[in-house]
């Protein structure tokens, strides 16, 4: 396995450090260094927004007080991941060159400010960072105290400009090459919106055309794609310098802005949680915060960077809550559970003044480390370096991947009908209409209360090494996912898919001759039509006879209407027009087995269904113990396995194992074992190896 940050093979404790902001107080940067040490943190990550400092006007350059920086920290054992400062224009640039400002939905062009707010077509802009790039390669990259570029800061959002608008014709016509075929596969013949060039086609302005569904499909997927192509620049200019610096770049797990996955160009995945503990219900916080690291792992399938997570609270939620005792240490163990090799802070020092000056930090204004937060942080520097050695060079396998594809969720969010949501909240998770990412995250439950290793994959993935693969609402069928799913289980696979699977194309144009369209053999059903429920109305699945479990569990949201052909029917729906008819089918395929789950399902009825599935495929559970409500279990492995056995209640949770286990902290052998809240606890199985 190659090491994610080759220079320093270690797990990381470290953070975003602001130097640039402290310039004036020439002993708090002396006194950084120390606290940094204090607090066990070997790397921090510098220059994110220091564009102003590095390039105070045009042309002219100061990299005197950053070299100093790295120097400094160098000397002291400390590492740095050094950004290129892209985040952030500096105000002399935005307002002299315009086109570096981002035009709005509303076709209203920004003023300066702000951040993450530059146009990524603007040929001035690109230039610029070209530019600071390789001057700062040129400077640094052959530093012997820098491991890891961080390119720019979480990139998102979009242009309307003129320039992007251009960019995004050109994009179209090397896709669908003639205008016809583009009115075909976007079906513009409705309501009269043909198309006869190119050079008629806007992106979905606030007051324009939004009831295309394949051009705001389209446009999403180009503004992936320029992104990327910025990034590709950052990334060509530091490479040339020196291409043994690993790079990478701080994603925000399901930010619906962008997909994830064809950022394949990064050379290491990292990204920043700030889950919402102590809201609530932490299990839950847990699991989906669990969810989000799976997929930010599954983007490269390989161990990845905790970019940011806060020591204590944000400041942009409307409660900042602080931390309990013992669960800064026990989120960030999660993160190394779920396949981190670090955990970084967002930030070390607090700012004094502007918008962040409340957020939570290493080292608060009082400046010493005589607080409660100060200390966590050391137990997490303590904790990962007593761990570095055994786990450094182990990864998560998993033999269950869930599917999450964004393009599939702006398709199927976007749609008009059988259920219209509103938009995604600030975790980038839509609360109403059909509510994709709930799925995905209910059906990953089930496996996370039960300790299973999941990966959360997109479907350009190769699903093949599975034993289980789980496609949650596969609205969109694209780029040969249904050849592969076939084939996954004639060689003995077990793939599951629900209700509202298998009714477009990557055009969103609907496929004729049935749903789930070109896979009705393989589940052997068909899906006729399906039912939106309104908010509080419920029907039942009623287990049959024959099944192998039995019970009764509430519907809502969303029901299939099912034809069973070939397929066995083990539940049916107790209410309706369609009582009686199939809601969960199975269908013997090759050598393995399809399941359609033809409703939105209440939890518990995922977690039996889910128990029978792993019982029957032999999926691996981390950990041979029963686990209490609000426990879960991951593991690492590499030449040893190691597990991490993680409690999310707020109270001490005895565990009870069905054989012994070596206890890592302690060394001892153990038979069970009293969490406290929030703990983590690594253990080892020497009958693994
Ligand atoms: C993001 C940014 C950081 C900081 C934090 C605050 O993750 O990358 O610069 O603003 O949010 O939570
Ligand atoms: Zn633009």
């Amino acid at each position: 396995m190659k090491p994610i940050t080759p220079k320093y093979p270690k797990l990381i404790h470290g953070g975003d450090y602001n130097p640039e902001q402290w310039l004036r107080y020439p002993e708090i940067l002396k006194k950084d260094i120390e606290l940094m040490k204090e607090a066990h943190m070997n790397s921090v990550s510098v220059g994110i927004f220091s564009w102003a400092h590095l390039e105070p006007q045009e042309g002219v350059y100061d990299f005197t007080w950053l070299e100093e920086v790295i120097n400094n920290l160098y000397d002291n054992g400390i590492y740095t991941v050094l950004a290129t400062p892209s985040g952030a224009k500096p105000l002399w640039m935005s307002e002299k060159y315009e086109e570096i400002r981002r035009v709005s939905k509303d076709d209203i062009r920004d003023k300066s400010g702000v951040r993450h707010n530059h146009c990524y077509t603007s040929p001035y802009y690109r230039e610029k960072v070209k530019e600071i790039n390789t001057k700062l390669a040129e400077k640094f990259a052959n530093h012997p105290g820098v491991i890891l570029w961080h390119l720019s800061n979480e990139y998102g959002g979009e242009c309307y400009c003129p320039l992007c608008i251009a960019e995004f014709r050109k994009w179209l016509e090397k896709k669908y090459k003639t205008i016809d075929e583009l009115n075909h596969a976007w079906w513009t013949d409705f309501w009269s919106h043909t198309y006869s060039s190119f050079e008629q086609i806007n992106p979905p302005f606030s007051n324009g055309e939004k009831s295309v569904h394949a051009l705001n499909l389209d446009w999403k997927r180009f503004v992936t794609y320029q992104t990327v192509d910025f990034m590709k620049a950052e990334i060509e200019a530091v490479r040339a310098v020196n291409p043994d610096i690993p790079v990478t770049t701080n994603l925000m797990g399901f930010y619906n802005g962008l997909d994830y996955n064809k950022f394949q160009d990064i050379d290491v995945v990292s990204w920043d949680n700030y889950p919402r503990w102590h809201h609530i219900n932490n299990i839950n916080v847990a699991q989906v915060s669990g969810c989000t690291h799976d997929l930010m792992r599954g983007i490269k399938g390989e161990n990845f960077l905790l970019m940011e997570n806060t020591p204590s609270a944000v400041n942009w939620t409307p409660v900042s809550k602080l931390k309990n005792d013992g669960m800064h240490l026990g989120s960030a163990m999660q993160a190394i559970s779920h396949g981190s090799n670090s955990i970084q802070y967002f930030q070390f020092r607090k700012s004094r003044g502007s918008f962040e000056k409340f957020h939570g930090a290493v080292v608060d204004h009082v400046g010493t480390s005589d607080t409660r937060v100060f200390k966590e942080v050391t137990e997490v520097g303590k904790a990962l370096e007593s761990l570095t050695d055994k786990l450094y060079n182990t990864s998560v396998k998993s033999q269950v991947a869930v599917i999450y594809d964004w393009e599939n969720r702006w398709a199927v969010e976007d749609a008009a009908g059988p259920r219209k949501g509103t938009g995604a909240n600030f975790l980038g998770i839509n609360t109403d209409g059909v509510k994709y990412v709930d799925h995905v995250l209910a059906h990953h439950k089930s496996f996370w209360s039960k300790g299973i290793n999941v990966d959360v994959i997109d479907m350009d993935k190769d699903i093949s090494s599975y034993k289980v693969v789980v496609a949650p609402m596969l609205y969109m069928f694209r780029g040969g996912i249904q050849d592969k799913m076939r084939e996954f289980v004639k060689n003995g696979g077990t793939l599951i898919t629900t209700v509202n699977s298998g009714i477009v194309n990557d055009t969103d144009l609907c496929f004729l001759g049935g749903w789930p369209g070109e896979m009705m053999d393989v589940f052997g059903i068909w899906n006729e039509s399906i039912d939106g429920l309104w908010d509080g109305d419920t029907n039942k699945l009623i287990m049959s006879e024959n099944a192998p479990f039995k019970g009764e569990y509430e519907l809502s949201e969303l029901c299939a209407i099912l034809h069973a052909k070939e397929a066995e029917v083990l539940a049916t729906y107790g209410d309706n027009f369609y009582k009686d008819s199939p809601v969960l089918t199975v269908n013997k395929y090759g050598e393995g087995k399809a399941y359609y789950i033809g409703a939105k399902t209440e939890q518990q009825f995922l977690d039996d269904f889910y128990a029978m599935v792993v019982a029957e495929t032999k999926v691996e559970t981390s950990i041979d113990a029963t686990l209490p409500y609000g426990v879960t279990a991951h593991t690492r492995s590499g030449e040893e396995t190691y597990i991490f056995l993680e409690n999310y209640n707020d109270v001490e949770t005895e565990v009870i194992f069905n054989k012994e286990y070596t206890h890592i902290a302690s060394g001892m052998m153990l038979k069970s074992i009293k969490l406290k809240a929030y703990e983590v606890a690594v253990l080892s199985d020497l009958t693994k190896n």
